[in-house]
């Protein structure tokens, strides 16, 4: 990266699963590009992952006619990813904690507890159109702890 320039990249997706892989790609090449550690691309990926894999399942349903918009940004040292989807929202303080004794067992329920795990900030809007917007930003560089 020259200078503090931004490193930015806008994709829009069909809601299929196989797209999480267009969008991996895309993050990985400017995370080199931009000389971000190497051990941060796996907390990066799996945040990556679960947003979109929750934008496509719980946000669009699996209805490929609507869309998700990624937006990643890395300027001064940090990366924000932004994933938006076209579904109905939802209250994330209503989520059930997948850390709680009765919910260990359970294999799903952990996407937004890996995300906020491997990000430093997590915040999920209202999307302009009516659905759900997640912003996610972390350090590029490598930390003792997961948490960026
Ligand atoms: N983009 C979204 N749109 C609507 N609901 C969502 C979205 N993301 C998450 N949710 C809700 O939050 C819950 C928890 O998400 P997550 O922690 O990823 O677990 P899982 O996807 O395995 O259910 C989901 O079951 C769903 O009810
Ligand atoms: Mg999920």
């Amino acid at each position: 990266m020259t200078g503090n320039s931004p490193l930015q990249a806008n994709l829009i997706l069909a809601s299929r699963f196989e797209n999480i892989e267009v969008a991996e790609h895309t993050l990985l090449d400017l995370c080199r590009r931009a000389g971000c550690a190497d051990d941060i691309e796996y907390p990066l990926v799996t945040a990556l992952r679960e947003a979109i894999a929750n934008a496509v399942r719980h946000g669009n349903r699996q209805d490929p006619a609507r869309l998700v918009r990624l937006e990643y940004r890395i300027s001064n040292g940090s990366i924000t990813i932004r994933v938006d989807d076209e579904g109905e929202g939802f209250d994330p303080s209503a989520v059930p904690d997948p850390t709680a004794e009765a919910n260990l067992l359970r294999p799903s329920g952990r996407g937004i507890f890996y995300m906020r795990r491997f990000m430093r900030r997590v915040e999920f809007e209202r999307a302009a159109a009516g659905g759900t917007s997640v912003l996610m930003e972390r350090d590029l560089k490598s930390s003792d702890s997961d948490h960026g």
